[in-house]
């Protein structure tokens, strides 16, 4: 049975631009600064953690897709040997950071950066032991056209993880964690950044699904899902899945 779901599955946001990077090529100068400070170092953890979940062998090729700056591509290739990885993102400014990264670490020959889009990968089917996109999947404007399309390159039995962003949960801490969301970040964003658009991200935080229903999309998307790990109160999410194999 074809449990993958065809039907568009859009952001309701207007995106400025998107799609295209061209807001990421905005704030690309300062993006791994602001990173660090609005999730207190916290991001540098969640990419190891996802790093792990993939359960990669050696020399096992990657497609990190909305690899921006590239910080997941490195700690994929630094943690597992003879891995390589190509990163894509439709962002010329985040790649030319990305590219400045991977010459300052000598991983040219393990990291190749490519400009492209999350809804139409440029790679065969099964061609990746492993894909991941972290904090790209809320910006892409067909998210359920993203998700089959990182199903269709990646082999059987090969790992999908995708890590986002959300609104954090009820709770007190979860209380904290949403004001820091909703007050903090598109505040202090913009001031660190000198751009409005970490208030676009805020709203776009907002405005992604729970984590239930994102892990439903996942599935009707042509992924099994593995496992749905929320951390730092469920501001943020580890999604793991795996292609489903048809019957
Ligand atoms: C918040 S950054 C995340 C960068 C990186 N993955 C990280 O862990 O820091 C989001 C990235 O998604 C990219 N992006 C936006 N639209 C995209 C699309 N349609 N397909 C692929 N990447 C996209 C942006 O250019 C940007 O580099």
């Amino acid at each position: 049975m074809n449990t993958v779901d065809q039907r568009p599955e859009k952001t309701d946001l207007v995106l400025p631009t998107l799609g295209s990077g061209a807001m990421f090529d905005r704030i690309a100068r300062r993006y791994d600064m602001v990173n660090r400070v609005l999730s207190f170092g916290m991001d540098k953890g969640w990419r190891k953690k996802t790093v792990k979940r993939l359960q990669l062998g050696a020399h096992a090729r990657v497609l990190d897709v909305a690899t921006g700056t590239g910080d997941l591509a490195i700690d994929i290739v630094r943690l597992t040997p003879g891995a390589t990885v190509v990163g894509l993102d439709p962002s010329t400014q985040m790649l030319e950071i990305a590219r400045t990264k991977v010459a300052k670490r000598g991983l040219e020959d393990r990291i190749t950066l490519v400009e492209g889009d999350a809804q139409e990968l440029p790679y065969q089917a099964c061609e990746m032991d492993a894909a991941t996109i972290a904090f790209g999947i809320r910006n892409v404007p067909d998210r359920a056209r993203a998700l089959r399309e990182l199903a269709r390159v990646v082999r059987p039995g090969g790992r999908v993880a995708v890590l986002e962003l959300g609104e954090p949960r009820k709770g007190l801490l979860g209380h904290a964690a949403r004001f820091h969301t909703r007050h903090v970040v598109p505040k202090l964003g913009a001031l660190l950044s000198g751009s409005r658009e970490y208030a676009y991200l805020q709203k776009s935080i907002a405005a992604f699904p729970p984590a239930e229903e994102f892990a439903a999309l996942m599935e009707r998307s042509g992924l099994q899902m593995l496992e749905v790990l929320p951390l730092a109160f469920g501001a943020c999410t580890l999604y793991v899945a795996t292609p489903r194999e048809e019957v």
